[in-house]
């Protein structure tokens, strides 16, 4: 199958102008599946980003006086756009990252979903007012005015899984309540943002307030990251890079979605169908390239077997091929994964790990494996795998459960199966991790909710109203009347 997408060069976008780079070196977008180029992007130079950075803070003034009601309806008119482009823009995410047309599509619809929700609810996001008598000794005559403001110019970074709805993710919120931003796609991944840009341009939003930077983060990444007029940076990706950022970025603001290692934890009592059907689709949508992915299943031995044998029958069940024929484990986004994700199998396997199904592999496609008597001393147990592999660890009790659950540098979600509620919270309530899942699989969505890291899975939240808050500060005006 050959690219549809013609071998284009693209441009990056600043202050409302497409622009080559004057370094004249690009970068080349191979899809994880065609295993050819689909484009190329331009490695943009440091004197570009001041640039992009300097006419950002010149839009940002004015961006931040208009109406709310007006940024409002550029920004619906942007989901509008999106809607409108969703054809070409899920067949760019899918030669690009290998996701398959029907979840392609799905990121993109729940994309404009995410812009319309966000705007809804800045639009009715008020401040407050305090009066100075309610504290002892405070003087009626004083009064204060609550409100949020904006942070200046957001340094919006996103991954490669979800191209699309990870990057609006950050930029939404960032412009709706003000502020101007420069996006840092994922380079695969870059040239789905330059869709998103397409459509934001479509809807005749004013220059420099979205400009997408492309260029490979270990070219420009610390640059950015450090660049002095940068005020808050909103990064999602591997928590290797996000500690990496953490240390460089100065006193700014910052929110980061990191790495997880989700544990399904089944207990005894749990409805097993049930449990299997959750964890498989948790574990292996997109080939287990998500961060929400269920990557490790803790479960009661006193039900492993009868679990471990439906786990298989809903493995052996899973479509395995190309995104174009809409499969649901694809080939991973390069060939370094499929080294990795080989590697922890063929480390478990070495360890005494059995192979229930899966162990299988042509270049980047890895076949579904499920591995049984995981052991603390296997990689697999541990290592973020962002592939199909699910090792299984059994114990004898919730409470080692939780105890290898905790163990993790992880903290990302878990999920618990139990058919008892009170379980379940004692459980839940002891889980080192952002949010919990009872009786169903690890997932972000829906995107309203608060979404967040412990541990090294993240710092700050996710989530609409949480995004809204992160990229703006509160300003207090006291009144002194007389
Ligand atoms: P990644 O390799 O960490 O890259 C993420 C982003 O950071 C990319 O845009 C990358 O640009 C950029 N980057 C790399 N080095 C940088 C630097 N020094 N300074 C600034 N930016 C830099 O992650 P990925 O492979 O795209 O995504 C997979 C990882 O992300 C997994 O660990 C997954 O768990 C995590 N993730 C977490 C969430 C969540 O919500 N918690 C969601 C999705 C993914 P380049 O592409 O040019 O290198
Ligand atoms: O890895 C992307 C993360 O945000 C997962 O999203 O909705 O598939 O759980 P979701």
């Amino acid at each position: 199958m050959k690219s549809t997408l013609s071998l284009s060069t693209y441009k990056f976008y600043i202050n409302g102008e497409w622009r080559e780079s004057s370094s004249k070196q690009t970068v080349d977008i191979l899809s994880p599946y065609l295993n050819e180029p689909i484009g190329k992007v331009q490695a943009m130079t440091k004197e570009e980003v001041d640039q992009a950075i300097h006419l950002a803070h010149q839009a940002q003034k004015n961006w931040a006086d208009t109406e709310l009601n007006k940024r409002a309806q550029y920004l619906y008119q942007w989901a509008d756009e999106l809607v409108n482009k969703q054809d070409e823009i899920a067949e760019t995410i899918m030669q690009e990252v290998g996701k398959n047309l029907k979840d392609a599509r799905k990121e993109v619809i729940r994309t404009a979903d995410f812009i319309r929700y966000t705007v809804e609810e800045t639009l009715h996001m008020h401040g407050e007012s305090m009066k100075g008598d309610s504290f002892p000794g405070g003087a009626k005559s004083k009064l204060a005015v609550v409100e949020r403001v904006p942070l200046g110019v957001v340094l919006a970074i996103s991954p490669f899984n979800y191209p699309v709805n990870l990057a609006v993710a950050k930029l939404v919120p960032a412009l709706i309540t003000g502020n101007t931003v420069i996006f840092k796609p994922a380079t695969q991944g870059a040239i789905s943002g330059i869709k998103i840009i397409e459509a934001l341009e479509q809807a005749g939003v004013p220059k420099g307030i979205l400009n997408i930077v492309t260029g490979r983060g270990s070219d420009i990444g610390d640059y950015l990251v450090e660049h002095e007029g940068i005020n808050m940076i909103a990064f999602t990706g591997g928590t290797k890079t996000g500690t990496h950022i953490a240390k460089k970025a100065g006193m700014i603001p910052l929110v980061l979605e990191l790495g997880g290692k989700d544990p399904g934890i089944v207990c005894e009592d749990a409805d097993l169908e049930l449990a299997a059907k959750q964890i498989i689709s948790g574990a292996f949508s997109y080939s287990g390239q998500r961060c929400t992915a269920i990557k490790r299943v803790l479960v009661h031995e006193n039900v492993a077997d009868e679990l471990t044998a439906l786990l298989k029958e809903e493995i052996e069940k899973l479509s395995v091929g190309s995104p174009e024929q809409g499969c649901t484990i694809v080939p991973l986004i390069d060939q370094s994964s499929g080294d990795f994700v080989q590697g922890l199998i063929e480390d478990a396997v070495q360890k005494g790990s059995i192979v229930i199904t899966g162990n299988k592999r042509e270049k980047n496609l890895i076949y579904p494996t499920l591995l049984d008597h995981v052991t603390e001393n296997m990689k697999v147990a541990w290592e973020e795998p962002f592939g199909p592999v699910l090792p299984i660890i059994r114990v004898k009790s919730d409470a080692e459960a939780l105890q290898i659950a905790n163990k993790s540098e992880f903290g990302l979600q878990a999920s618990v199966f139990t058919k008892d509620i009170n379980r379940a919270f004692s459980i839940s309530n002891k889980i080192e991790t952002g949010s919990v899942q009872i009786n169903g699989r690890t997932e972000r969505g829906p995107d309203h909710f608060p979404f967040l890291g412990a541990k090294q899975s993240g710092m700050g939240a996710q989530g609409i109203r949480k995004s809204l808050e992160s990229m703006t500060r509160e300003k207090v005006t006291v009144l002194n009347l007389s």
